[in-house]
């Protein structure tokens, strides 16, 4: 028998104010279908002000251990993935801790910007397979929006606001890709690419937060090829094809990439799980937010593959395959 960590109950959480391709034509110039061409996105959630990172994981979390039946003391674990931070010191991560009454868990943020649920996740399975805690949160939050150069319409358009959250609890496997739960991660970054996506600032270099900057026309070229190694890399490690994948839950980066993906893997593309038209690209909580949303809505039944994949700033890549 092997430890496996089940996700035993998913949420999320979008602010209420919605941004459209049309609002964002008042600001820069670009165009409502200039956008959805290039991108597929068509709106974006932007947090009001005086709403942190902080507020969106929390509503999200709640929501995710009400679907699990968990409370928040019973959590060992919190592992909160973020590039947008309510202060630059501590972690988002425990200020979530203490707003749940999650006295006895260890809380921490993950810094992978775009695949961060996915690292974060990878983190708290680690340590559920080695018996270090048996329940945990993961959740996925950013306030992207204070990072964008409003000025700048190649960025700007592309990112929005949002949480979402996955409850993982320890169970029994028999070591087969038939177990439920998490069956693999697949973590990779490579530094040297630093420049093509970035933030122009923080503490230590600038002292300020920084904006972001980006060669979009390359991340695009290294996304498809880094996001085909690594989900082969996932089907191949637990002896499975692209043929056994009931959804695929990809970052939501721009519907060409996921388009693309889906197309080298000979996936069909009513089997994936497309939310980037509705809320934009949510870095790191793009991908539980996805899941929140086909877990919650029936789509993803018990028993089925689930691949996740990301890829962004860094570079950073991952993919994870789920027994649901
Ligand atoms: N509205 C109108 N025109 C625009 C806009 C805009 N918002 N942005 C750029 N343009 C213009 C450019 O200025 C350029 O004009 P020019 O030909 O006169 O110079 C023209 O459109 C083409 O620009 P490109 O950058 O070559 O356009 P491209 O087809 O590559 O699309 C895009 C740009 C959408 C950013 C694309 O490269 C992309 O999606 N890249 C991936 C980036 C990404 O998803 N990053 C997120 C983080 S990483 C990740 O999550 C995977």
């Amino acid at each position: 028998m092997v430890t496996r960590a089940h996700v035993v109950g998913c949420g999320s959480y979008l602010p209420q104010k919605i941004l459209t391709n049309d609002d964002l034509a008042r600001k820069v110039d670009t165009s409502d279908a200039w956008i959805v061409e290039r991108t597929g996105i068509r709106q974006r959630h932007i947090a009001a002000p005086g709403e942190m990172t902080s507020d969106l994981a929390l509503a999200a979390a709640r929501q995710a251990l009400q679907n699990a039946g968990e409370a928040g003391e019973n959590l060992d674990l919190i592992v909160l993935a973020t590039a947008s931070p309510d202060d630059t010191f501590p972690a988002t991560a425990v200020k979530v801790q203490a707003a749940l009454g999650a006295h006895k868990a260890v809380a921490f943020d993950v810094q992978a910007v775009c695949s961060g649920f996915v690292y974060a996740l990878a983190v708290a399975n680690n340590f559920i397979r080695l018996g270090q805690a048996r329940t945990a949160l993961v959740i996925g939050a950013e306030t992207f929006s204070r990072l964008l150069d409003w000025t700048d319409r190649t960025t700007c358009v592309l990112f929005g606001d949002g949480a979402g959250a996955v409850v993982l609890r320890a169970g029994e496997g028999q070591g087969t890709n038939q177990d439920r739960g998490i069956l693999s991660t697949h973590l990779h970054s490579d530094g040297r690419q630093h420049d093509l996506l970035y933030a122009d600032g923080g503490p230590s270099a600038t002292g300020t937060v920084g904006k972001v900057r980006m060669h979009g026309r390359e991340v695009f070229r290294h996304a498809v090829v880094n996001l085909a190694e690594v989900l082969a890399e996932a089907l191949t490690a637990n002896g499975l094809t692209a043929q056994d994948i009931d959804w695929l839950v990809p970052h939501q980066a721009n519907k060409r990439i996921l388009d693309a993906t889906a197309k080298k893997l000979g996936l069909p593309p009513e089997k994936m799980v497309v939310t980037v038209d509705r809320h934009a690209n949510t870095s790191a909580a793009s991908i539980p937010l996805a899941l929140a949303e086909a877990a919650n809505d029936g789509r993803i039944k018990p028993g089925q593959l689930v691949l996740l994949e990301a890829m962004g700033s860094g570079f950073t890549w991952a993919a994870s395959a789920l027994r649901w």
